[in-house]
């Protein structure tokens, strides 16, 4: 075998749930209704392709080289104001490098500050890529375990941080639970960090995953992290804001407070540079420059959360409402496998929770279309019917 023992393992562990769709559309005439990834099919804000004409046909210089390797400085001057009237904290370009998506964005955040052998701690239920992420920068990826209802459990983590511990994901509001974690857990959290960091004469970084930051509803406000804890950097993303995923673009960005910010922030535009990305899609460099504040109707997907969760309850699932994010985890009244098997077999495809940390839930993205999420009901009662 050629490829790696480590990609070759990825691989066997990741690969089937896409095989599963192949078979299922190949072999069998039924519809199928797709709720595995966070993929929107809510379309782009009117705004989106505005800005996206103005830049095509004004065509400003440069508009198809490479930009400076942290980003063109007036996407990440525009990013900078944005973070200061939101955060309340003085950023400026000088914090904040763009890079393809929030994916770049923990990449080169990782790359910037793990050595080998560092211990990256993650919450588990998690995004499954995490791991992958960790160990593409030679860290050693630490699960601690949410409680039941996916709050922090700040005692479980203060456990496993020791002096190798070099940073913690925090996803909030959450993938794949939609939980937000409250201001007083934060709190609590940063305590610990900062007694223990303070104990092992380290500096443990908050890595704030905010893929999700504009994806809240009922009005909920965000605990701001950077607000509580110095160490934070953030890794964002307007690929869920502004339903753009497939256009790469979201930024890492450093707590302007923090010891040596400056350092880091010119750690982050090497790694960007020898992790391949050069520079995030230029193209969208231009239009997010126009677009700060900007995001989906919220009020869409509220009504799709609503809508699917009041059917599961009424069928007899066990879930909590998501308060942020687009995704539904229900519990299974059997294995998550056999479970999400049996859905398979009415067409309806989601994620088990085994593959995301946490055993017997079942992952469900709503972000699609409301006649996906209609005709895929009856499956999902029929197949709680026969556990029942
Ligand atoms: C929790 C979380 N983080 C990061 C990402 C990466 O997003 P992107 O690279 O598209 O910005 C995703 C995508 O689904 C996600 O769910």
């Amino acid at each position: 075998m050629l490829i790696s023992n480590k990609v070759k393992a990825g691989l066997e562990a990741s690969a089937w749930a896409i095989r599963m769709f192949d078979d299922l559309s190949r072999d069998d005439a039924k519809e199928t209704f797709d709720f595995r990834l966070g993929n929107p099919e809510i379309p782009p804000p009117a705004l989106f392709f505005e800005e996206l004409k103005k830049a095509v046909n004004n065509s400003p210089e440069g508009l198809h080289q490479y930009s400076p390797l942290g980003g063109h400085t007036r996407a990440r001057d525009a990013v900078a104001n944005t973070l200061t009237k939101k955060k309340g904290l003085p950023f400026t370009a000088r914090h904040v490098v763009m890079t393809s998506g929030g994916a770049g964005a923990l990449n080169i955040i990782l790359k910037a500050i793990l050595n080998p052998g560092d211990e990256v701690l993650v919450l588990a239920p998690l995004y499954l890529e995490y791991p992958y992420y960790i160990e593409n920068h030679g860290g050693v990826c630490l699960t601690v375990e949410t409680n039941e209802d996916f709050t922090l459990n700040v005692d479980a983590i203060a456990a496993r941080l020791s002096p190798r511990t070099k940073a913690i994901i925090v996803n909030s509001p959450n993938n794949p639970t939609g939980a937000i974690y409250s201001e007083a857990s934060l709190k609590s959290l940063a305590k610990r960090l900062e007694e223990r960091g303070r104990k092992f004469g380290s500096t443990i970084f908050l890595i704030y995953d905010a893929a999700y930051e504009d994806i809240v509803y009922d009005g909920v406000q965000l605990p701001e992290i950077f607000k509580i804890y110095k160490n934070t950097i953030l890794a964002a993303s307007f690929s869920k804001p502004l339903s753009i995923p497939g256009e790469r673009i979201g930024y890492a960005a450093v707590h302007p407070e923090m010891d040596n910010a400056e350092e880091l922030a010119d750690a982050l535009t090497f790694t960007n540079r020898v992790l391949g990305y050069l520079s995030a899609p230029v193209l969208m460099q231009h239009v997010i420059t126009h677009l700060q504040g900007v995001r989906v109707n919220l009020a869409e997907y509220q009504e799709r959360r609503d809508m699917f969760y009041d059917a599961l309850k009424s069928f007899g699932y066990s879930l909590l409402r998501p308060q942020g994010a687009y995704y539904l985890f229900p519990k299974t009244p059997v294995n998550d496998v056999t479970f999400m098997q049996e859905l398979a077999k009415e067409g309806v495809l989601v994620n088990p929770g085994s593959s995301l940390g946490r055993s017997g839930y079942l992952r469900i993205a709503f972000c699609k279309k409301k006649e996906t999420i209609q005709k895929s009901l009856p499956g999902f009662k029929k197949v709680m019917d026969l556990f029942r």
